[in-house]
């Protein structure tokens, strides 16, 4: 998948959220909005409530696309050697598009209230939601290879050793330039600093790059670099002040992503359960949809 083709698969995954939410709360706003003992009254409470036609629809359809988003993407991770296909950082981009969607239908599906056993599956299900975004921004900074291995802090080391000589050599970068662009990736103390702490440095050393690479443009402008030869430039510096912080975070990150697992997991796993044991009682009770 070249550039190009990965933000149409990405702008597609956002558009159809985005459409399926609006078009649900533009159809259903007038029923949602009402108070519950009201809602009997309303002429789309046929359809749109829990067991009704749409409704139910919309808790059926939203399952099946948590249960498809997370067995696709273990499947393609555990089992590489028979499922190839595609790129891993992909196939968790599909995981985490069904894993939304699915959600916000299930949320049409409650009908916006919240009773009974099944609303533990339902905090669970945001829970694992909530988690999955901060999971995706820890995971983010931990650099992988296309099949999705993490990298060694030895593998980062020498990309930065071949961007160095890429920039002296190709770029003639001074001397001075490189050795400040190499002090901004010494972090000093930080390396001894807890994970939490870690994460708030990672925002700010986001800020202080901004920064650096806004003064290296004025700078590099002034030795007569412009143009595409100055964004490409720029380009490459920034690779490597991302590549320096990341090799100072580098254990604290995958330690973090190890205990997320811990929170991420059990969560999606009392979910599914008390939704098998609720898609049973509503079966039980004759609630079998269109079938
Ligand atoms: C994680 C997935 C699901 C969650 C969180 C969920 C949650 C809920 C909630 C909160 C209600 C309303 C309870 C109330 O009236 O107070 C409900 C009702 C209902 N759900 Fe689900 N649901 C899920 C999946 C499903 C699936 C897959 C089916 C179908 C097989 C289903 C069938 C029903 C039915 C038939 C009702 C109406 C029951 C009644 O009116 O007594 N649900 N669900
Ligand atoms: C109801 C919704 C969701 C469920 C049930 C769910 C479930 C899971 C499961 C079972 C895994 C595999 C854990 C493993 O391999 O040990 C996983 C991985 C992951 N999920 Fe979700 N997830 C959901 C939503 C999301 C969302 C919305 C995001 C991001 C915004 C997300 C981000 C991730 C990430 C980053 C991983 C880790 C991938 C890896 O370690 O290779 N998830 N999820």
């Amino acid at each position: 998948m070249n550039k190009i083709t990965h933000r149409i698969y990405i702008s597609g995954f956002l558009l159809i959220s985005l459409f399926t939410t609006v078009i649900l709360v533009y159809y259903g706003y007038s029923y949602y909005s009402l108070p519950i003992e009201e809602r009997f009254f309303h002429p789309l409470y046929e359809l749109l409530k829990p067991s009704g036609l749409l409704g139910h629809g919309f808790g059926i359809i939203g399952s099946i696309f948590m249960l498809l988003g997370v067995s696709i993407y273990m499947i393609r991770k555990r089992y590489k050697k028979i499922f190839r296909l595609g790129k891993l950082k992909h196939w968790l981009e599909f995981h985490i598009f069904l894993c939304s969607l699915g959600p916000i239908l299930v949320l049409f599906h409650t009908s916006f209230k919240f009773g009974g056993l099944v609303s533990v599956s339902f905090w669970s299900m945001v829970a694992v939601v909530l988690s999955g975004v901060i999971g995706r921004f820890i995971y983010i900074q931990i650099p992988r290879t296309i099949q999705g291995n993490e990298l060694t802090i030895d593998d980062l080391m020498r990309q930065n050793t071949s961007i160095n000589d890429q920039l002296r050599t190709e770029y003639a970068i001074q001397s001075s330039t490189l050795s400040k662009l190499d002090d901004a990736g010494k972090f000093g103390s930080i390396s001894r600093q807890g994970h939490l702490h870690k994460l708030f440095f990672l925002f700010e050393d986001k800020w202080s790059n901004y920064l650096l690479l806004n003064k290296l443009r004025f700078e590099l402008k002034a030795t007569g670099v412009e143009g595409k030869d100055l964004k490409i430039l720029l380009k490459i510096i920034k690779t490597k002040l991302v590549l320096q912080r990341r090799i100072v975070l580098l254990s604290s990150m995958k330690e973090l992503f190890r205990y997320w697992h811990v929170a991420h997991l059990p969560f999606a796993i009392i979910m599914l359960i008390i939704m098998l044991i609720h898609v049973g009682v509503s079966i039980t009770f004759g609630y079998t949809w269109i079938f």
